[in-house]
């Protein structure tokens, strides 16, 4: 029986704790091939992956030793929960510890599409001074609409205030009287009526069957022809055709996209524009987010492979099943 399979590129200074301690197999390309990962999970206790490797109940079905997955990062769409939980199998994960850079990177976004500064990099560099045309605008006194209010969105929100935005936020599980709310003096409502207030519109959803295509044309014609659309939580909640349309339609004045639809994406229309930001998946790659995510992963890890509690749990703190040599009982 071996100890933990690494599916995906992970490091940190905890990382190696781990590996010190533990028998870990770091196969940073494996998520790539899933029939490779089916065979080779059958002896493992633990698999630690990001959000590339599709941990399926298939897979699951096939990993007869498993106590734990550990996830690093927030979103667990790549994970069947249930299909974990009925398997005993502890889900570990990192709730919030890259929630500040990923608010951070949608305030750049923000400010670059405000400011036009990627064009104006660009343009600059190919050697011309066009000032007046990167006029841009202030984000002060704007609007700024945050499409799931949980850890990430109210962050970003914090953060906005302080530049003097104004915060409306939609949330169908959020208390209205949460005191965040009252912090943020956001004002909640429906998601229509905050797509037509909003002069930015920034998202924040978990993937799920009911935000899965979320934003179709119909949403982005109800926003004004002045905002600018950011996504920085998970691609497959937006229609990228219709942002295509309602971008070439002038329904929307830009959009800023740190996640797609189909990851790595295929060149599009959408590389083309000069309105549209797009960045690979980088909300959470920076040091001190990895650090802080990889650290509490690995930890969590390694309790459960001690018998221990985990602290960052999703299902449950400890396996349901205890392994012995020929598998669960
Ligand atoms: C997250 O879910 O934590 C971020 O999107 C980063 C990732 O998926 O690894």
């Amino acid at each position: 029986m071996r100890d933990v399979l690494v599916t995906e590129n992970i490091a940190g200074l905890e990382m190696e704790v781990l590996k010190n301690t533990f028998d870990v197999v770091f196969e940073p390309d494996l998520w790539k091939s899933p029939d490779r990962l089916r065979e080779m999970i059958s002896d493992f206790q633990s698999i630690i992956v990001r959000n590339q490797t599709k941990v399926t109940r298939d897979l699951l079905a096939a990993a007869p030793m498993l106590k734990v997955i550990g996830r690093a990062g927030a979103g667990l769409d790549n994970i069947d929960i249930e299909a974990a939980t009925e398997a005993g199998v502890v889900v570990v994960y990192a709730p919030e510890q890259n929630s500040i850079s990923v608010a951070e990177l949608t305030i750049g976004m923000m400010l670059s599409l405000a400011r036009k500064i990627v064009t104006a990099d660009h343009n600059t560099k190919s050697g011309e001074w066009k000032r007046q045309g990167f006029t841009g605008n202030e984000l002060y006194g704007k609007t700024l609409g945050i499409v799931g209010l949980g850890r990430i969105g109210y962050r970003t929100a914090v953060r906005a205030k302080a530049f003097g935005m104004d915060i409306i936020a939609h949330d169908e599980y959020a208390n209205p009287d949460a005191v965040m709310v009252s912090e943020l003096r956001a004002r909640m409502m429906h998601l229509d009526e905050l797509l037509s207030h909003s002069d930015f519109v920034s998202c924040h959803l978990p993937l799920t069957s009911s935000t899965i295509g979320l934003f179709d044309y119909e949403k982005f014609c109800t926003m004004k022809p002045t905002a600018f659309f950011i996504n920085t939580s998970r691609g497959e909640v937006v229609d990228e055709e219709a942002l295509t349309k309602a971008l070439k339609d002038k329904k929307i004045a830009g959009a800023a996209l740190d996640v797609r639809q189909q990851e790595p994406p295929v060149k599009g229309p959408l590389s083309e524009m000069d309105n549209v930001i797009l960045t690979p998946h980088i909300g959470a790659f920076t040091e001190e987010a990895q650090e802080r995510v990889v650290s509490s992963v690995c930890r969590d890890v390694a309790d459960i492979l001690s018998g221990k509690e985990a602290k960052n749990y999703f299902n449950f703190s400890k396996p349901k099943h205890i392994c012995q040599k020929g598998g669960k009982i």
